[in-house]
């Protein structure tokens, strides 16, 4: 049973006592800076109740919508103007994530959507895409995708925040500027202060308007946790479950809502050399394949090597027993496996057998002894506390 999933966020009540409720029932740790940041998000959530701006002519950022919401105090109460949002940055495995989720969860907002932020810009370049067909007279796309967003949600709660794509950069600044006069306000979790977002990147001048706005609209609050709550959890999961039966697969899907906080991710395809490498679930560092999504097909040491740099940790369902009648299958395992033990890359895995049983007898039995010593040591907790090299 879930205790978290039991201790969900009262909307009446805000994110701040479910977080302490469920530090109170054992499911989190107490934690000095998660608690100051579920102060922060706290207030924002008193100020959101009920908040629902309707679609309507845009007004200028802190004035019209925002201005209503957020009351402008003078210098008469020394008070500084209110944010219309907050960015959560801090490195990983901190609480950005469940903190926001549990901020999303309880606001009172009619008009709410969590999404991660890559998702969103990508919808936002289809829905740009769209536009300018059926309107080729050249007219600006921004300001009628920013109604269209509006019309959706008032909040938007973006998941890792982050700048990698010249295309993304190049709207970001007049989308956001075009939401925020519209009283859209904004969530964000990222491992990037937005000082370093697209930092060193050709074009970065052109990106500089984002930063500023997004410094002037919203909070940036910095989640300084001591600990990577997510490499704790690792610690404490067993990752090799054999035989894969119903009960390893069971025990890997807890493995894999333990690590990602969800049932299940999105597809993801990573592009290696023009070729795609395709992962059935992933999400926040985590893939899920089965050993046929990655051994039994044409797969190289590069995908590998892209698997292993991109995942802190890989879900791995079903390894069967392994032979030289099969050795394509078992060379691509040890190849992948050679590439997340160098990357520090951690494996929880259903097989048909352990480790030093999964190489029937036979040649190439003695190149596989490697591996399966490797694979024992990826179980230690020596292994799991080590660093992902990424
Ligand atoms: N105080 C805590 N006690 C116990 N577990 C925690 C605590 N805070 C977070 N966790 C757990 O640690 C894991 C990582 O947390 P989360 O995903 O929110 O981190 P994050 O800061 O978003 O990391 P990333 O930057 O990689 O996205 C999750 O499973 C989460 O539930
Ligand atoms: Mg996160």
């Amino acid at each position: 049973m879930d205790v978290a999933a039991q201790i969900r966020p009262n909307p009446a009540e805000g994110p701040l006592p479910a977080y302490r409720a469920r530090v109170k029932a054992g499911v989190l740790n107490a934690d000095p800076a998660q608690q100051a940041a579920a102060e922060t998000l706290q207030e924002l959530w008193h100020r959101l109740r009920g908040y629902d701006p309707k679609p309507s002519e845009p007004e200028k950022p802190g004035g019209g919508l925002l201005g209503r919401l957020f009351r402008k105090r003078g210098a008469e109460d020394g008070v500084k103007e209110a944010p219309c949002g907050l960015y959560l940055v801090g490195q990983v495995g901190r609480g950005k994530s469940m903190l926001m989720d549990l901020f999303f969860d309880a606001a009172d907002v009619p008009r709410k959507r969590r999404i991660h932020f890559h998702s969103f810009m990508q919808e936002c370049h289809q829905r740009i895409h769209t536009w300018k067909k059926a309107n080729p007279s050249g007219e600006d796309p921004i300001q009628p995708l920013a109604d269209r967003i509006l019309a959706e949600a008032a909040l938007l709660c973006f998941d890792e925040f982050q700048v990698h794509d010249i295309t993304d950069a190049m709207i970001l600044g007049r989308l956001f500027e075009a939401l925020f006069a519209r009283g859209v306000v904004i969530v964000a979790t990222s491992n990037t202060a937005p000082d370093d977002l697209f930092k060193g990147k050709p074009g970065r001048d052109a990106f500089l308007p984002f930063i500023a706005i997004i410094k002037k609209q919203v909070e940036v609050l910095a989640l300084d946790s001591q600990r990577d709550y997510r490499r704790d959890r690792i610690r404490g999961l067993p990752t090799w479950h054999s035989p894969a039966d119903g009960r390893a697969e069971r025990a890997l899907d807890a493995a894999y809502r333990e690590l990602t906080g969800e049932a299940h991710g999105a597809p993801m395809v990573l592009e290696v050399l023009g070729r795609k490498v395709e992962l059935p679930e992933a999400a926040r560092g985590v893939a899920r394949a089965s050993f046929d999504d990655l051994c039994n097909k044409p797969l190289g040491p590069a995908d590998f090597l892209a698997v292993a740099t991109h995942f802190h940790t890989l879900v791995m369902d079903d390894i069967p027993r392994l032979n030289p009648d099969n050795f394509d299958r078992a060379r691509r395992f040890i190849t992948l496996i050679d590439a997340m033990y160098e990357h520090r890359c951690k494996l929880v895995a259903s097989a048909a057998a352990t480790p030093d049983q999964l190489y029937e007898h036979g040649q190439n039995a003695a190149m596989f002894e490697r591996t399966a010593s490797r694979l024992m040591e990826m179980q230690s907790q020596e292994y799991l506390k080590l660093p992902h090299l990424s």
